[in-house]
């Protein structure tokens, strides 16, 4: 028994109209109200998935991470056991989270881990913060998150911790342009990465959509914002992933994307990539000019060879074309 889902992620905020502004004008989330001082957000029936606590900080404040009450009760021994410290959640907490029962703990990095189960369903259907066609979630979990993490010991505790104690399991890595880790607890590519950095920190969280429309009309709304992109449009050598991303109001980016791939997690194996992190695009504007420079210089490569992969789309999300192109054709016949 082990993590199933990413279930929630709790962020830190200045002000509760901005992310108003960018959660449900920008994403298409649903803005639900919790106190003075703090919102929930929806992507789908759960009651909340992103919590906005306007305390004049930044950046995350917990990472809510779902499993059975047979699967927390497995994870509370193996903390013991590894003697690591952790709590559980009051009942008064538990119905903050809107969750049967919840326990908690820090990671290597300091993260607040919430490990929870039964999360509670919305009587109300999920309405879009704009005119979108909603979120995949489910089972996948809602999204994934990808840490900056500032030393290899930092990254080698991390991955122990979270594979060990927790469950997760390697999908692949790499060390160029940069070092990262992916990990997954369900068919999602990954619902954790970490890169290697100058600084420990949330990088991103990854939300995906339905629609392929629905992304590109999130990157038209982000582009009419100056500064609001953070990676241009591109498409990622890992999950697949078509996407952009853009600064959220807590600090750090949210990757917006559609078409991610789902692996068999019983066949899958472990490896080393070397095609870095995108097929094309997402030029990252935060990067040194060095930095950019080598990961133009990669995905330059990739144009020259040609490295295509097939677009991963859902029963219902396609209409399949005949061929009319007899070179396609041909080159598809071998
Ligand atoms: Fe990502």
């Amino acid at each position: 028994m082990a993590i199933e889902s990413l279930g929630y992620v709790g962020v830190r905020a200045k002000d509760l109209d901005d992310w108003t502004k960018y959660g449900c004008g920008l994403l298409g989330l649903q803005r639900v109200d919790k106190s003075r001082s703090s919102i929930a957000l929806r992507m789908d029936d759960r009651r909340q998935r992103l919590i906005v606590d306007a305390d004049g900080g930044e950046g995350v404040s917990f990472f809510g991470w779902e499993t059975t009450a047979a699967g927390m009760a497995d994870i509370a021994a193996r903390l013991e056991r590894a003697g690591v410290k952790y709590e559980r959640g009051s009942r008064a907490l538990a119905d903050q989270r809107h969750v049967a029962e919840l326990i908690f703990f820090e990671d290597p990095a300091h993260n607040r881990l919430e490990i929870f189960h039964g999360a509670e369903i919305a009587s109300d259907p999920f309405k879009p913060g704009r005119n979108m066609s909603g979120f995949r979630t489910g089972p996948l979990g809602l999204g994934h998150i990808l840490y900056n993490v500032a030393s290899d010991e930092l990254c080698t505790a991390l991955m122990t911790f979270y594979r060990e104690i927790l469950g997760f399991r390697l999908t692949d890595y790499y060390s160029n342009p940069f070092t990262a880790f992916f990990m997954h607890v369900n068919p999602r590519h990954h619902s954790m990465a970490f890169v290697r950095s100058d600084k420990t920190c949330i990088h991103h969280v990854m939300m995906e959509v339905y629609s392929f429309d629905d992304m590109g009309q999130g990157y038209d709304i982000a582009l009419g914002e100056p500064g609001r992109v953070a990676t241009t449009l591109g498409r990622h050598t890992s999950d697949y992933i078509t996407s952009f991303y853009s600064w959220c109001p807590s600090g750090f980016m949210v990757e917006y994307g559609w078409g991610a791939r789902s692996i068999d997690m019983d066949t899958w194996v472990a490896a080393e990539r070397s095609e870095g992190p995108s097929m094309w695009g997402h030029d990252r504007s935060w990067l040194s000019p060095e930095a950019q420079a080598a990961a133009r210089k990669l995905r330059l490569g990739h144009a020259e060879s040609g490295l295509r992969r097939p677009v991963q789309v859902m029963e219902g999300n396609y209409h399949l074309m005949e061929g009319v192109c007899p070179w396609l054709d041909n080159a598809r016949k071998g």
